[in-house]
């Protein structure tokens, strides 16, 4: 009889379902609204005698009874199954998750960032000069000729097509003179790069903050006032200060500037090797000479310009002692800050 047979079929394809999804589907296949015992009812009126009719009615939905409680039957198996599974695997699956780890800047970049958002509000603006740069920029149009010693200082890595990886920031100054009209006031605050002897206070890839600001009499003064303001909103407002002699070709004067020593207080210690101060930054008075490549008349203009030392800055600020820390990749000093 069919009744017989769906019903067989029923029972052995629902012991043998062994996920929920196979389950769900044989649900339907058998008790949907289109599935085979719906279709065995449907069949009933067909029947002629009252008596079978009735008759087929009740075991058709004994059935349906029993492949009823087969699916539970096999749902209740299968979630023992997944229980008993939870409770044998090798970790515990109740324990609490750990903390997603949250990253924070760089402490170069929140320094770029706090340094940006001060001179923006002086009046400064921010410009960008390529990494790799031509000889001209680099050096002859700052007044340094091939030849000349000073360059010694600024040794680097050349390219096969004459470029070079720029040995200082101030590779932006005559294009910027050049592409601009005076009161001119812009930074950069960006990478460069030597070819160093590498040591704790040498890398071959360091940061510098260049300023230019070019106008009708610019003075030693406004580099004296802009730098101490800078100095003091880093290192606090009793920042001590001093400009000391210095030559640099592309300006005059030049000096260095020093801050003292945070640490001993000019005493003289082992951050700044007895010295009292630490040099952070070169500066100076733009060169007439430069003021003319960057096609502006040094009888009528002057201009102050700078490069400070950002790496420097911050290891004497947060006490860093090699300075290859900050490219290093390291978390473990990463996550001091
Ligand atoms: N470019 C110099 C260096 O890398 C630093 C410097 C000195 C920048 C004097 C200036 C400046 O803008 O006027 O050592």
């Amino acid at each position: 009889m069919k009744l017989d047979e769906v019903g067989r079929r029923a029972f052995s394809e629902i012991s043998q379902a062994d996920s929920p999804k196979r389950l769900e589907d044989l649900k339907v296949k058998y008790l949907g609204r289109k599935g085979e015992i719906n279709q065995l009812l449907s069949e009933i009126p067909k029947l002629s005698k009252e008596e079978d009719r009735r008759q087929a009615g009740v075991l058709i939905n004994e059935v349906k009874q029993k492949v009823e409680e087969a699916l539970a039957a096999q749902d209740f198996k299968l979630r023992q199954k997944t229980v008993k599974e939870i409770k044998a695997a090798p970790f515990d699956l109740t324990e609490p998750g750990l903390d997603p780890e949250s990253g924070s800047l760089h402490p170069l970049t929140r320094l770029r960032e706090f340094t940006r958002d001060t001179f923006e509000g002086l009046g400064f603006e921010e410009v960008s000069a390529p990494h790799l740069d031509t000889d001209e920029h680099n050096f002859s149009l700052l007044n340094i000729p091939s030849e000349h010693p000073s360059r010694d200082l600024w040794d680097t890595l050349y390219l096969e097509d004459d470029r070079m990886m720029r040995t200082h920031t101030s590779n932006m100054q005559v294009r910027e003179m050049r592409n601009r009209k005076p009161p001119i006031r812009v930074m950069t605050f960006d990478r460069c790069f030597r070819y160093e002897n590498i040591d704790p206070k040498h890398s071959h890839t360091f940061s510098q903050f260049e300023v230019l600001y070019v106008d009708k009499g610019v003075s030693m003064g406004h580099l004296k006032f802009l730098s101490d303001l800078f100095l003091q909103k880093i290192f606090g407002e009793k920042t001590q200060t001093r400009f000391r002699p210095k030559y640099y070709p592309f300006v005059e004067p030049g000096v260095g500037i020093d801050a003292l020593c945070p640490f001993c207080g000019g005493r003289g210690c082992k951050v700044c090797g007895m010295a009292g101060w630490v040099e952070i930054a070169g500066a100076g008075l733009v060169h007439p000479t430069v003021l003319k490549n960057g096609g502006i008349n040094p009888e009528k203009y002057s201009g102050l310009a700078w490069g400070f030392g950002p790496d420097r800055m911050l290891m004497v600020k947060l006490g860093i002692d090699d300075i290859r820390h900050f490219n290093g990749g390291d978390l473990r000093f990463l996550k001091q800050f």
